[in-house]
């Protein structure tokens, strides 16, 4: 777990910290006024941008600020180079390399989040997130986050890679021991092991017997005359789970809260369902829930800071979203805010490839929940919690309704 606490947020900060985790909005606000550009020694040593301006321009300098090691974390100590075929995912393109590689690696996937994919899977999203209601509606009480937000995005990945709906919890829990336990260096080490093992038996088993999924499809897909190596096949694949699942998930959850903490918002879009666009995409910005790294290739100076070669830093995009200097009222969420340039799916090359469905997701989960359940709220006494990192969300919000 993290070490001592922190009593200097810029010189000394931990993103693992139960404060920043909890709730991290004061802290940005004073750093963003008084130490723009944060610097801490734990977890390997990493820079701490939370200025809007200053996660745009970071995000947009691949040639100064590359994604080969995208994690928030460093890798484990004695972690070892494994092949595919021992559970090892050597890279996750297009997210972890740079160009040409994030190029051509990048159009491969966009196809299966576009527009036209993401309305067909709005139908089963929208069944899914109904027979989830339906199970607990009548009970006056559920957990906003276990039983339903973390329920909907995996089971639409599994749909994509055509892996089975059934084995939902187990990815759940590789993904967690990724992204959530990352500072467990054991546990993280384990689930990806796990993960990688699973999607290189399905990756094989592609080759012989074809379904009409993304696994499917890229295994007899060529690039520059030759068919993609397991590798990158394999590296897509994980990709599209961790990079589906959490993110979604903690975005639903928090918007989920929100509402249930948020009285007057949550009549308000029961009664004006119309502003459900601009509220979804407020909802993401004021709690976005992905943090990435960079790193440093060159020695340069940003912000008046000295930057090594090989250091790491942290696209702070929640904080860039919550900057008074592009959002009024940065820290409120206004349903119907207009004009809203945020970057919780992040800017530049990387930008988010699932983002289409990301915002189905949220928008449909929504509406499915209120539809079915107008009032709610978090009872006295009950506990919320929250994970953070990599991917910031809750993991449990109890609530209880009519
Ligand atoms: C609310 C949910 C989501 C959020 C907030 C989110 C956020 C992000 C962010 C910030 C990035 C930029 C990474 C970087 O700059 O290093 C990213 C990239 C990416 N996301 Fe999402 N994401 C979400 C959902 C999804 C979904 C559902 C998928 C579907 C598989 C997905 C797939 C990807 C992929 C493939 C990339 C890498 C793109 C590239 O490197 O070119 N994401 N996402």
């Amino acid at each position: 777990m993290t070490g001592n606490p922190v009593t200097d947020w810029a010189r000394d900060y931990d993103i693992f910290d139960p404060d920043y985790v909890g709730d991290p909005f004061l802290i940005w606000d004073d750093l963003r006024t008084n130490c723009p550009v944060a610097h801490t020694e734990r977890w390997g040593g990493s820079w701490l941008p939370t200025t809007y301006a200053d996660v745009m321009a970071i995000s947009h300098d691949i040639a100064r600020f590359s994604s080969s090691d995208v994690g928030v974390m460093p890798p484990a100590a004695d972690a070892e180079e494994k092949p595919p075929s021992a559970g090892g995912i050597p890279v996750l393109p297009p997210i972890s390399v740079d160009p040409p590689e994030h190029t051509w690696t990048r159009r491969l996937m966009l196809p299966w989040f576009s527009h036209r994919r993401v309305e067909e899977l709005e139908v089963i999203t929208r069944d899914l997130c109904r027979g989830l209601v339906d199970g607990f509606v009548a009970d006056g009480r559920a957990d906003a986050a276990a039983d339903y937000a973390q329920q909907i995005p995996v089971r639409i990945i599994s749909m994509v890679l055509g892996v089975p709906e059934e084995m939902s919890d187990t990815f759940t829990g590789w993904v967690r021991d990724v992204l959530e336990f990352a500072h467990d260096e054991r546990r993280r080490e384990a689930g990806a092991e796990a993960l990688g093992l699973y999607l290189y038996e399905q990756v094989q088993r592609r080759k012989t017997e074809p379904g009409d999924d993304l696994i499917s499809e890229l295994v007899h897909t060529e690039h520059e005359g030759e068919l993609l190596s397991d590798e990158i096949v394999l590296g897509i694949a994980a990709l599209t789970l961790i990079a589906g699942v959490d993110t979604t998930w903690s975005a639903i959850g928090s918007s989920m809260w929100h509402l249930a903490t948020h009285e007057a918002d949550r009549r308000r879009l029961v009664a004006e369902p119309e502003l459900m666009p601009t509220a979804v995409e407020e909802l993401l910005r004021a709690y976005s829930p992905v943090t990435m790294a960079r790193v440093v290739t060159e020695d340069v100076e940003f912000q008046g800071c000295p930057m090594h070669a090989g250091d790491k830093v942290l696209l702070n995009f929640p904080a860039a979203n919550r900057d008074p200097a592009v959002f009024e009222r940065a820290d409120e969420v206004v349903l119907d805010r207009q004009i809203n340039r945020h970057l919780a799916f992040g800017a530049g090359i990387h930008r988010c490839a699932g983002s289409n469905l990301a915002r189905m997701e949220v928008r449909v989960a929504i509406e499915e929940w209120l539809r079915q359940i107008p009032e709610f709220s978090v009872p006295e006494g009950a506990e919320v919690t929250w994970a953070g990192g990599q991917v910031r969300g809750p993991r449990s919000v109890p609530v209880v309704f009519g």
